[in-house]
């Protein structure tokens, strides 16, 4: 039995009168790569500070495997954390950075020696046991700080934007091991990130967090293709989020109107009634000529069109005063297909469109436009 679950109850923390999480409930199951995703100052260090227990929780439980943290002082926490600042010893070899931790657990030698060795194999950094932390790339730095948790076998990873200081193409390399490492140890990893590609990549599953609250929990695919709130959609970067007045269900989906302009989404909850969202992916509307008729289409305007190698992203004006953004191919030697100032359809194909709840967050309501 593996072990490793992580359950979160109802956690709140509060520094003086300001909630920094509020009323948390997570599932972490044992072996699973979970994620917690959210700008800035959502409280993600904050939760993972308390099933440390560096931070004591305002209300609610942590259960490890079942059993209240409350009263389980951090060190004997069957938990160990990974910060971004990797906080190697710089006086101290890579080997004996690793086996820090284990002096304290009155491991003999000889188990020492055999359980950094199986460290530095986990991390490929077998061979670096005699150099200094300065002699050392980032990458392998935090490998170091990687292999100093590990040896102490705890059920659960804590990671703290462990890949933050380090450039995109490492960082993209150290998604992937990261990943695969956590899949050979099949322990609980809890990974906190600000960066939506990099959990999308690496995790079983993702809790959404904005300002203290979990907004969703899925699989990456969950969240990205059924996004649960306006603001999981706009986080995720799907971009064309409308305005809308939903109106409940009629053929097909719910019936939503832009403007004067009604339409039906064949995705989200077909009851939505009321001010709402409605979003579609840029590569999935369609442009046609103007003064094409048919369900699910409103007029507008080209106002830009920006050419990014193999696609071409054209910004359209709608006739409700909403701002999208459409991606086509670019077909190789075609004339280009639009020019700002025509007018044209746009096609918002029924099983494309998804009605969001209005939750009273703030969003961008259509797309940016991206500078030339
Ligand atoms: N010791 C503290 N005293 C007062 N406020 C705090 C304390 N620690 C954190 N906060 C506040 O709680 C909120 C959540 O902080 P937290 O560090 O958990 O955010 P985060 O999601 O990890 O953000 P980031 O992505 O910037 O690391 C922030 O507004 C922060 O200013
Ligand atoms: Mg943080």
């Amino acid at each position: 039995m593996a072990g490793g679950e992580v359950l979160l109850v109802d956690l709140v923390k509060r520094f003086g009168d300001f909630t920094a999480v509020d009323g948390i409930n997570l599932d972490m199951p044992s072996g699973e790569f979970f994620s917690m995703l959210g700008p800035s100052g959502c409280g993600k260090t904050t939760t993972l500070r308390m099933i440390a227990g560096f931070e004591r929780p305002s209300e609610g439980q942590i259960l490890l495997d079942g059993v209240d943290m409350a009263q389980t002082p951090p060190h004997k926490r069957n938990v160990n954390t990974v910060f971004q600042s990797y906080a190697l010893f710089p006086h101290m070899t890579v080997e004996e950075n690793v086996a820090f931790g284990l002096r304290y657990k009155g491991a003999t030698k000889q188990e020492t020696k055999q359980r950094v060795g199986t460290a530095m194999e986990l991390v490929q950094l077998t061979g670096f046991e005699k150099r200094l932390p300065s002699k050392l790339s980032g990458g392998q730095q935090q490998r170091v700080a990687l292999a100093r948790a590990l040896v102490l076998n705890p059920a659960v990873l804590l990671l703290d934007e462990p890949l933050g200081a380090l450039d995109a193409k490492l960082r993209k390399r150290l998604q992937v091991e990261l990943k695969a490492l956590q899949e050979e140890v099949g322990i609980t990893f809890v990974y906190v990130t600000h960066d939506q590609e990099e959990a999308l990549t690496m995790s079983d599953r993702i809790a959404v967090m904005s300002q203290g609250r979990v907004e969703q929990v899925g699989t990456p695919t969950e969240i990205y293709e059924e996004p649960a709130t306006a603001y999981v959609a706009d986080f995720l970067g799907v971009s064309n989020l409308m305005e809308a007045v939903a109106s409940g269900a009629g053929e097909g989906g719910c019936r939503v109107a832009l403007g004067e302009f009604s339409l039906v989404a064949g995705k989200g909850n077909a009851d939505t009634a009321g001010p709402s969202k409605v979003t579609i992916r840029p590569e999935r509307v369609d442009l046609e000529p103007q003064g094409t008729t048919g369900a699910n289409r409103i007029p507008g305007m080209v106002e830009r069109v920006v050419y990014v190698g193999s696609v071409l992203h054209i910004y359209v004006n709608l006739a409700p005063g909403t701002r999208i953004q459409v991606w086509t191919q670019n077909d190789a030697g075609a004339q280009a297909p639009f020019v700002s100032g025509q007018a044209v359809v746009a096609y918002l194909p029924q099983d494309a469109l998804r009605v969001l709840p209005d939750a009273g967050t703030p969003v961008l309501v259509g797309a940016e436009i991206e500078s030339a």
